[in-house]
């Protein structure tokens, strides 16, 4: 995706040779503009399959979730990180390990959101080590619907992600995938799209 692209080669802020942060348009103040348009992209990879729900984690695939939503035409789920006091009923949850805060996390959704018969797009904000996606994997298969695949906003394709989604089979689609950064400097790997 071209103008994301561009986005990200003007304002994005490579702290490390790892670590991209893009606070000023997608991940702390968000384009709403470049939100929805993100959400049409998701639809025009994935919009000729069936999807019933897209999935997404808090805090931030949320935006992009509900652009795909939009586009789609159907709801959007957010798990939650937290058993919240009103996350009392049944739920499907999937343990996380972070690698940046080198702990152990889970994961739920209330099981009255999802089951067999749903068709499930899981959309993120980066594809990087691919844990908490992973874990939202495990959600929809526990839940019996079927994934129909993941799309991730930036991917770093230098780490692990995508080889792990993809060795369970799973269609991987990225709308910026960065094959190498460092201060000053991006290399995207070439993208079919827009
Ligand atoms: P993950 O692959 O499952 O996301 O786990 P990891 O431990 O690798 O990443 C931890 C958090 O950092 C994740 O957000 C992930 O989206 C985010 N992240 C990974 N690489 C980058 C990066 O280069 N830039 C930015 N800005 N974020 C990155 P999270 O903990 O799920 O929290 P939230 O931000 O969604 O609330
Ligand atoms: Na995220
Ligand atoms: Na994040």
């Amino acid at each position: 995706m071209k103008v994301l692209e561009e986005r990200i080669r003007q304002e994005g802020l490579i702290l490390s040779e790892t670590v991209l942060k893009v606070d000023s348009f997608l991940n702390h103040q968000v384009d709403t503009e470049l939100a929805l348009q993100i959400g049409q992209e998701f639809k025009a990879i994935f919009g000729d399959q069936p999807i019933t729900k897209v999935l997404t984690v808090e805090a931030s695939g949320i935006q992009f979730a509900m652009a795909a939503g939009i586009a789609l035409g159907v709801p959007f789920i957010y798990a939650k990180k937290k058993k919240a006091v009103t996350l009392s009923e049944a739920v499907y949850s999937a343990p996380v390990h972070s690698f940046t805060r080198q702990e152990d996390y889970l994961i739920s959704i209330s099981q009255k959101y999802l089951g067999p018969g749903d068709n499930v797009l899981i959309v993120d904000d980066f594809l990087a080590t691919g844990a908490a996606l992973v874990g939202l994997c495990d959600i929809v298969e526990e839940s019996g619907a079927q994934l129909m695949g993941v799309g991730c906003v930036i991917e770093k394709s230098f780490q692990e992600g995508r080889s792990l989604l993809e060795q369970r089979g799973i269609p991987v689609h990225a709308l910026a995938r960065i094959a190498s950064m460092s201060p000053g400097e991006v290399h995207f790997i070439d993208n079919p799209g827009t």
